[in-house]
């Protein structure tokens, strides 16, 4: 790809009023990003302010403290000019994806906030500012990783506005889908589908079971209400063809959608960054068929069409009733071949693209919406390991798995 950046920068010196001011207002009329600089912090944001209520959107005009005769805040300006790094984190409206963009932010990155809907990716963009976080470092682009024209949209919006990409971190989940109202009940059967359902046997615990599956709260209820004994799990818990199908098409489609579009913006970055949100229900050893697992695990041979066959294989004999005859894992099959699809083409990806940093992280379990609030960590801790793999410094890792901090051998 050519490297053309179209996005235009500028620094207008002294620009807190007069001629100044106008200039930075009429260089940004005509679509460049314009660094509105003063000596003065205060009047140089009031200056911004100025200029955004004037009707001058958001991104077009930023502020930087600079008086002429420092030469160190010239330095750190010149820097930070040239070294200014951009994230793209999906599914960042709320959890992890949200506190990640939070931790990106506040190490300078210049992080793209993306959510399916507008409403509330804006409004999380508006929690960050509220909570301290500098106007300029952190915008809002609307994204549905299963829409090939949002992820178009959003190509474009990089393209004109960064000119580059350095992050892109993958962070999609799906919801479960929950059949009747909420209630006081749903959290005691959160719990209680963790434990028995997920976690059992599983050192490695993650909440992930609940993704691709629908839990049935009238089944729940009406089981609890005979006897006071919660029911077993497989009583309330329903897998079918379509969830397992959208689960796969969000997890594993969703980020391979994505890594695709943006690999050439990343090849513009001197330090171009993947980290995939995988999870440990990924590991191979929750794959009973030896023949799969050998064949993820083989990375001198799997391509990307190979893992399409195995995905399209799972799914007619999810249809077909076959799971257990064909070795499949017998529950939870779309959600734990999705992270374990995707940490195979984590390692097809680094070994075609050797100059990217490119890892899967299992965040641990982490009390989101999407848990209802079950697990050890918080939000800002389990964003920590992805933060940490989105900011590795040249000749890090590459094509490996790590459950929070610590690599595992076999993924
Ligand atoms: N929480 C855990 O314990 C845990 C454990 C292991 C792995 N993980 C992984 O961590 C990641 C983040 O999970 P979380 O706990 O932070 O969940 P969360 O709070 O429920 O956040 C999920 C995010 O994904 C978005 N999303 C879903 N479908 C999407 C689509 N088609 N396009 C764009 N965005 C979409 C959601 O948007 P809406 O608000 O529009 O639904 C939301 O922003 C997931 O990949 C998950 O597998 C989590």
């Amino acid at each position: 790809m050519e490297k053309t950046v179209h996005q235009r920068y500028a620094i207008v010196t002294g620009s807190n009023k007069g001629i100044g001011f106008e200039t930075a207002r009429q260089l940004a009329l005509q679509g460049i990003k314009v660094v509105l600089t003063s000596r003065d912090e205060k009047k140089g944001l009031e200056a911004v302010e100025k200029l955004k209520a004037s009707g001058l959107s958001d991104d077009k005009v930023v502020f930087h403290q600079l008086d002429v005769t420092d030469p160190a805040i010239i330095k750190t300006l010149m820097e930070k000019a040239v070294h200014q790094r951009y994230a793209i984190v999906t599914g960042s409206n709320k959890g992890i994806g949200f506190e990640t963009v939070r931790q990106l932010a506040s190490e300078g990155i210049k992080v793209v906030l993306t959510s399916r809907d507008e409403k509330k990716g804006l409004d999380a963009v508006e929690k960050l500012k509220a909570s301290g976080l500098s106007d300029d470092k952190v915008v809002f682009h609307q994204l549905d990783v299963t829409d090939p024209a949002s992820i178009a949209s959003l190509v474009n919006f990089i393209k004109t506005q960064f000119g580059k990409l350095d992050i892109l971190v993958l962070y999609i989940y799906i919801y479960i889908h929950i059949h009747t109202y909420i209630n006081e009940l749903l959290v005691n059967l959160v719990g209680y589908i963790m434990r028995k359902y997920l976690i059992n046997g599983n050192l490695q615990v993650n909440n992930a079971g609940i993704l691709g599956i629908i839990i049935d709260l009238h089944a729940y209820k009406s089981a609890n209400k005979l006897d006071g004994v919660p029911p077993k799990a497989d009583d309330v818990i329903r897998e079918t063809f379509e969830a397992t199908k959208e689960c796969l098409d969000t997890n594993y489609y969703g980020a391979k959608r994505m890594v695709d579009a943006f690999v050439p913006l990343l090849q513009l970055s001197d330090s171009p960054r993947i980290v995939n949100i995988s999870s440990s229900s990924g590991l191979l050893k929750n794959i009973p068929n030896e023949g799969v697992k050998q064949e993820l695990k083989n990375v001198e041979n799997l391509t990307e069409e190979r893992i399409d066959e195995l995905l399209n294989k799972l799914l007619k004999d999810f249809k077909e009733g076959l799971l257990d005859k064909e070795g499949w894992p017998a529950k939870k099959s779309g959600y734990i071949l999705s992270k374990a699809f995707l940490n195979a083409y984590t390692r097809i990806l680094a070994k075609k693209y050797p100059q990217f940093l490119v890892n899967c992280v299992c965040p641990g379990l982490v009390k989101t919406d999407i848990t209802y609030n079950f697990g050890e960590l918080t939000a800002a801790e389990g964003a920590q390991s992805p933060v940490r793999l989105a900011l590795l410094p040249q000749g890090g890792p590459s094509g490996n798995f790590f459950s929070r901090h610590e690599t595992m051998s076999c993924f």
